[in-house]
């Protein structure tokens, strides 16, 4: 309790919201120098301690401060401790400031620190992951982050959800989900020696380990990272990336498609509310088109739309357009025709569902025409591809025969067959990508921009 009463007088966040109540209160604030401008009588420091996105205006007058000659060196970047009083201020943009009546310089800061106060290019901020989040972009991303995390994890534990921590080594590499990075502690490859003896990877999806659980608790998830060779350079793709993957017991794609749509509502309503000042700056100086919280506040009032894999390719085919990669039934769409068919056939979030089974995973569960599967991708405009779910094959002799023929070695996913022997039921589940998502909700076009330390083909700077 005595922190907390603290907290009102020792961080921005404590006193933004009780401004009035302070008024004329002695406060101290300890943080970092975003800007200091002074004359020869008074100056003034935008300090930023990080609890909330606000700066805070100190102002420190030669008369009452005594290193003010010191103080108005202060330099970008510097951290500080100020003790003073707080004082509202009538008509200002910002409800309060600080009178100072010490300033402490807590550590200086090289003038060769690169965050100077103007506009930096996101490419250069990339090159100093270890500074950018003490830019206004990057303190905003990662806020985010860190609600939309909790958030779900809320959303999954309000409806009666389990938490299972799926493994990040696994013995089978065989979802088909994407390629592999191998975990090794020998040079020549020789895995039957290796440390587990056979070989192993990075996973590339928490799913087939968390699916058994699915059969004993009914609902579950997994939220960690997974890791994909693919030698993707698009500003969607990551080697490292976190994926949110929910498995329900007796749930067939109708009901997994209402939790996808359910937990994405719930999680944008929580950023929304928790994040304003956040979501504000993003729009305004992120978003491309500066129609981001328009488009957050339509997605939570609108319904998902839904056609099948069918219908898309002959509307794709329909519109005349010219794709760079022709459209036809059988084939996997590409960007473009994602792009196409959110912004101009739906116009909004939509589900696809019912893909060709030979462009899908073995485990979907094969639909009565024999041809397609009860699966379903959820594309968002700006992103494509945000969500990948599908039912899951629960019929042995399918599963099995489907394994058969795609030549799979089955006696490493014999364990999964059992899931099958031993009282299977219809079940159903998705993977979130959370940076897909993160770039949804943040505007961020770039998935290296969502990521404290993003992991790309040839990129592992730090
Ligand atoms: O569609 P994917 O490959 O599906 C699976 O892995 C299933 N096992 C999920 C499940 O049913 N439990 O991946 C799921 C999501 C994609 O929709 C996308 O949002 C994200 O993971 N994703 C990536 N995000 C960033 N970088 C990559 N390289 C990604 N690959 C997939
Ligand atoms: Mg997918």
């Amino acid at each position: 309790m005595k922190y907390l009463i603290d907290e009102i007088y020792k961080s921005v966040r404590g006193l933004v919201p009780n401004a009035e109540l302070c008024d004329g209160a002695e406060v101290e604030l300890e943080g970092w120098v975003r800007t200091n401008r002074s004359s020869n009588k008074i100056g003034f420091i935008a300090l930023n301690d990080g609890s909330c996105f606000q700066n805070c205006q100190i102002v420190y007058e030669e008369d009452k401060v005594a290193n003010y000659a010191d103080v108005a060196k202060f330099l970008t970047g510097c951290s500080v401790k100020v003790s003073g009083k707080l004082i509202i201020t009538e008509g200002a943009k910002q409800p309060f400031e600080v009178n100072a009546a010490e300033i402490e310089l807590l550590g200086d800061c090289d003038a060769s620190y690169p965050l100077q106060k103007k506009r930096h290019g996101l490419e250069f901020l990339r090159e100093i992951p270890h500074l950018r989040p003490r830019t206004n972009t990057f303190m905003a991303v990662f806020k985010i982050r860190s609600v939309v995390s909790q958030s779900l994890h809320e959303f999954f534990r309000q409806n009666g959800f389990v938490y299972i921590h799926t493994p990040i080594i696994t013995g089978n590499d065989a979802e088909g989900a994407g390629e592999c990075f191998t975990v090794t502690t020998r040079e020549d490859g020789n895995y039957r020696e290796d440390f587990f003896g056979k070989h192993a990877c990075l996973t590339v999806s928490g799913q087939l380990h968390v699916e058994p659980f699915a059969l004993s608790f009914g609902k579950v998830y997994t939220f960690g990272p997974t890791f994909r060779a693919e030698n993707s350079n698009t500003p969607y793709h990551a080697s490292e990336f976190w994926m949110i993957e929910p498995e329900m017991a007796f749930c067939d794609l109708k009901g997994d498609m209402a939790v996808m749509e359910a937990m994405l509502k719930y999680v944008i309503n929580d950023v929304m509310k928790s994040c304003p000042d956040e979501l504000e700056f993003l729009n305004n100086f992120v978003a491309e088109k500066h129609d981001l919280i328009s488009k957050l506040e339509s997605v939570v009032n609108s319904d998902f739309k839904v056609i099948t894999y069918t219908e898309a390719v002959d509307e794709l085919i329909k519109s005349g357009e010219k794709f760079e990669n022709p459209v036809s039934w059988g084939m996997d769409f590409n960007k473009e025709h994602e792009v196409y068919i959110c912004e101009k056939i739906a116009k909004g979030p939509v589900f696809l569902i019912d893909f060709p089974k030979d462009i899908k995973a073995f485990y979907m569960k094969l639909n009565p025409d024999g041809k397609t599967v009860a699966a379903c991708d959820l594309l968002v405009p700006g992103v494509g591809e945000l969500i990948g779910g599908s039912q899951r094959e629960e019929n042995f002799e399918l599963l099995d025969r489907r394994m058969d023929e795609l030549k799979m070695e089955k006696e490493t996913l014999d364990w999964y067959l059992d899931l099958r022997r031993y009282g299977g039921v219809i079940h159903s589940g998705f993977g979130l990508g959370l940076e897909r998502l993160l770039m949804y909700v943040t505007g961020v076009a770039n998935i290296r921009d969502v990521q404290a330390y993003s992991r790309t083909p040839k990129n592992l700077k730090f």
